[in-house]
């Protein structure tokens, strides 16, 4: 334990943290569900969740982490000083495996288009070809492969690095050119004719389109955008020093995450309505309706490449944090970080080829009634991150409650009332929830 390596600066943890936050949840599914879920009546649920349960939950990922020392499993075993509470802790880390078998296709395609965007190919106008341009794409087995592969070295070779050389530069680097990025986008896309309409769509709150499912669904994306309950937190506090203040990490962490989900709306919808575009076009939007953005708007290939840079930036950042926590994981497990990084990488590529063939020639390969790819996201945001988090929640608020008020209190005192408030939001408020989500998604 004494030669677990640590973060050099709180600035750094902190970057490294919102970049496993902010990923394509918040570029690429947050416009979709957005769009689909009536704008502000999926957005205002889902920033009020954002910061209720979702930063009690990441306060007790991170209370759990720190105090842990190790990966999820041997963290909740330690904490909650009994074998039983490793079995939510497996959960999260198998969670966060599946999640990264997925999420590494969705990365390929970004690799992708940025290739396509930067040779010409994928700046056309017509939305028809454009739909027709990305079924072939990921339906087509060799390059939909190819592309998840190149998107997993990447990722492979930041983790290979470390804590420090690896993870903890990237972030510095990349997070930073991620909001500079969106904002230039931004300005680009709000600058063009009617682009205000996407605004409104996404801010001015509309009773009649507010029902039940947007606001489950606004949970689910919480837990998902903050990546709470994928293991991931757990491991990058377990190596933060007891100098750093949890709850104003937990804070700044949040507010990075929904800050670039909202930028991710704002770079999509104004400009998506500029062009009377359809909002409401689902995961295709990114693929599908920008390309069709860009093919209109002046200096349209610059703008794309920018665009798809921007997504494969989270994405790098979210899926190397995944990628750590397996590796930590493993690394659990006696195994090096030379031998574990490989180790993760093949099982992952296994299991993650086949959710990228469940856009071509497994389409109609179906259990439950979904695709692999689509049972595979169902499971783990809907089920597996949920129930991650219950555990967390009881261990920190219930089963040890003293290491969880000594690990809130390490930089200065907190008064009875807020550790009482704390106390209350993640043992009683956060556990209600999810019980709700689970129940429902059952
Ligand atoms: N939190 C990560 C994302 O939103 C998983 O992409």
């Amino acid at each position: 334990m004494a030669s677990r390596a640590l973060w050099t600066s709180k600035l750094g943890f902190i970057l490294a943290s919102a970049g496993a936050a902010v990923g394509l949840g918040a570029i690429w599914k947050f416009p979709y569900m957005a769009g689909t879920n009536g704008g502000s009546t999926f957005i205002i649920p889902y920033i009020l969740f954002c910061f209720t349960i979702g930063m009690f939950l990441l306060l007790a990922e991170l209370v759990v982490g720190r105090a842990g020392r190790a990966a999820s499993i041997n963290s909740m075993i330690r904490v909650g000083r009994s074998r039983f509470w490793g079995i939510f802790g497996f959960i999260g880390t198998l969670t966060g495996f599946l999640i990264l078998t997925f999420y590494s296709t969705i990365g390929g395609w970004c690799v992708a288009y940025a290739v396509d965007a930067a040779t010409g190919g994928g700046v056309i106008t017509d939305m028809k070809l454009l739909g027709e341009y990305f079924n072939s794409f990921v339906s087509d087995p060799w390059m939909s492969i190819f592309y998840q592969l190149v998107f997993m070295l990447m990722t492979a070779g930041v983790v290979i690095f470390g804590v420090q050389k690896g993870i903890e530069r990237l972030a510095k680097y990349l997070m930073p050119t991620l909001f500079i990025l969106m904002i230039v986008l931004i300005i680009r896309g709000l600058t063009l004719p009617g682009a205000w309409a996407g605004v409104e769509f996404m801010f001015s709150f509309d009773w009649d389109n507010f029902n039940a499912d947007s606001i489950f669904n606004a949970m689910g994306f919480c837990f998902f955008s903050l990546s709470v309950g994928a293991g991931t937190l757990i491991v990058y506090a377990s190596y933060l020093s007891e100098e750093t203040d949890l709850p104003q990490s937990t804070a700044w962490v949040a507010f990075l995450g929904i800050l670039a989900a909202l930028l991710g709306g704002l770079m999509v919808m104004p400009p998506v309505f500029a062009f009377g575009l359809e909002p409401t076009a689902g995961p295709g939007l990114t693929f599908v309706t920008m390309p069709a953005v860009f093919g209109q708007m002046p200096f349209g290939q610059l703008f794309a490449v920018l665009f798809y840079i921007c997504l494969i930036v989270a994405a790098i950042t979210s899926s190397v944090s995944i990628f750590e926590a397996v590796t930590a994981a493993l690394a659990d497990l006696k195994f090096s970080r030379r031998n574990a990084v490989p180790v993760a990488f093949i099982a992952v590529m296994l299991i993650g080829i086949f959710c990228t063939l469940s856009f071509g020639e497994l389409a109609d390969f179906k259990l439950f009634g979904k695709t692999i790819f689509d049972l595979l996201d169902y499971l783990t945001s809907n089920i597996g991150m949920p129930l991650t988090a219950l555990g967390l929640a009881i261990v920190a608020a219930w089963v040890n409650w003293p290491e969880t008020r000594h690990q809130l209190t390490t930089t200065k005192p907190l008064s009875p009332w807020i550790l009482n408030a704390i106390r209350f939001g993640i043992g009683i408020v956060s556990p209600v929830v999810i019980v709700i989500v689970v129940m429902r998604s059952l």
